[in-house]
């Protein structure tokens, strides 16, 4: 870590990242600050454990990056670390903090950036499914919908669109990570070498969204303010079926795979591993189960209930290959194979 930055970092736009740790963070780290000295930003990144291994071993030795200690609940803490900065990056955590918190929270981030000068404040969201599916509360996955009741506060607020005045809001929408393919929808590998998707999506669409999609998109927006400034950009990879999830796979490697939609019940039972039955969020233990949150959310893709609202790709995959790749694509840059690779904080532990 350094706590100090070198002469060249001080000529840079300092952003604050929330999140800048985590599974998706840590991509957006990398889309932001490639090669370190050529990049015109510099990083201040807020963890509640700067002397955490994992977090040394992201950002001990880089000398671009500043870790500062805190919550992002402590908003006077945040709010000074927000001083001097260019940008801010959000990412909060709901499924630590709980619904509530993770709600008033992002208003109130992105109040502070206002209030210190902040140009740019970028907040990584998710599709408000309860309200694109028309409030019925069959469909109202509480992880998803509190980024999106924020996205709806951010809408409601200007957004500065040229010179140096006043702050900037985008969202960038990355909702469920096509890297889950390698975690909690991960197929079970038979005997035979066959890859089995088994998955509670009926003949649904699942949204699927690359993390190194999103943030490409990320990078964008940081890079062409004025372009994105009061924009709400899906940045979705693929809205796909079980079925052609288990195509890509036999495009991709020649390789035999199948998909098998299973009971909610019984998958919830088995992933994510042992914890069905305990509150979404640590900090609010009388809070919504895993099971009760992700039956919600399963029910959503299963019925296609907000495939309505999934963007068109067609131009996006021509224009900007990078920053959308397909799910096939994603199989074949990635060589995957199906082997579970945890990549979120819950399944790793
Ligand atoms: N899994 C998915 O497919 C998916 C898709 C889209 C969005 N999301 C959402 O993304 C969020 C999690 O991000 P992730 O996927 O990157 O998970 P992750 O790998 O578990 O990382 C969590 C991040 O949040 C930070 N954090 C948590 N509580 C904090 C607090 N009180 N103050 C400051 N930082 C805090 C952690 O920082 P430290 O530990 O260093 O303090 C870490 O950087 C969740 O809200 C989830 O709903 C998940």
């Amino acid at each position: 870590m350094s706590s100090t930055t070198t002469s060249t970092t001080h000529t840079k736009k300092r952003i604050l990242l929330i999140g800048g740790t985590g599974a998706q963070g840590q991509v957006v780290v990398r889309s932001i600050a490639p090669g370190g000295e050529n990049s015109p930003y510099s990083l201040r990144i807020l963890t509640r454990d700067p002397t955490n291994k994992r977090v040394q071993e992201l950002y001990g030795d880089d000398d671009q990056v500043e870790l500062v200690k805190g919550s992002f609940m402590d908003f006077k803490l945040v709010e000074e670390y927000m001083k001097g900065c260019y940008g801010v990056f959000v990412n909060t955590d709901g499924t630590v903090e709980g619904p509530a918190n993770e709600v008033f929270a992002g208003i109130k981030l992105y109040e502070m950036a206002c209030r210190v000068g902040v140009k740019h404040f970028i907040y990584s969201s998710i599709p408000y499914t309860s309200k694109l599916a028309g409030f019925y509360t069959h469909y109202d996955p509480q992880h998803m919908d509190t980024r999106g009741r924020v996205t709806d506060y951010l809408r409601s607020q200007p957004s500065a669109k040229h010179g140096p005045e006043g702050l900037s809001w985008t969202v960038i929408q990355i909702g469920l990570y096509v890297e889950n393919l390698n975690d909690f929808m991960a197929p079970q590998i038979l005997a035979d070498g066959t890859r089995n998707f088994e998955l509670p999506l009926k003949d649904g669409h699942v949204f699927l969204y690359g993390i190194e999609d999103g943030a490409y998109w990320i990078r964008k927006a940081f890079d062409q303010k004025n372009e994105y400034s009061g924009v709400v950009f899906d940045a979705l990879s693929e809205a796909i079926t079980g079925a052609d999830i288990a195509k890509a796979y036999t495009e991709t490697t020649g390789q035999k795979a199948t998909y098998t939609p299973v009971d909610f019940d019984a998958w919830a039972d088995s992933y994510p591993r042992g914890i069905a039955d305990k509150p979404i969020s640590s900090n609010d233990p009388s809070g919504l189960t895993w099971r009760d949150n992700f039956r919600m959310f399963w029910n959503t893709w299963a019925d296609d209930a907000i495939l309505h609202s999934a963007p068109d790709l067609t131009a996006r995959r021509i224009l900007h290959p990078e920053g959308c790749r397909s799910v096939k694509q994603w199989m074949k840059s990635t060589r995957y194979d199906g082997t579970p690779e945890p990549i979120l904080r819950l399944t790793k532990q």
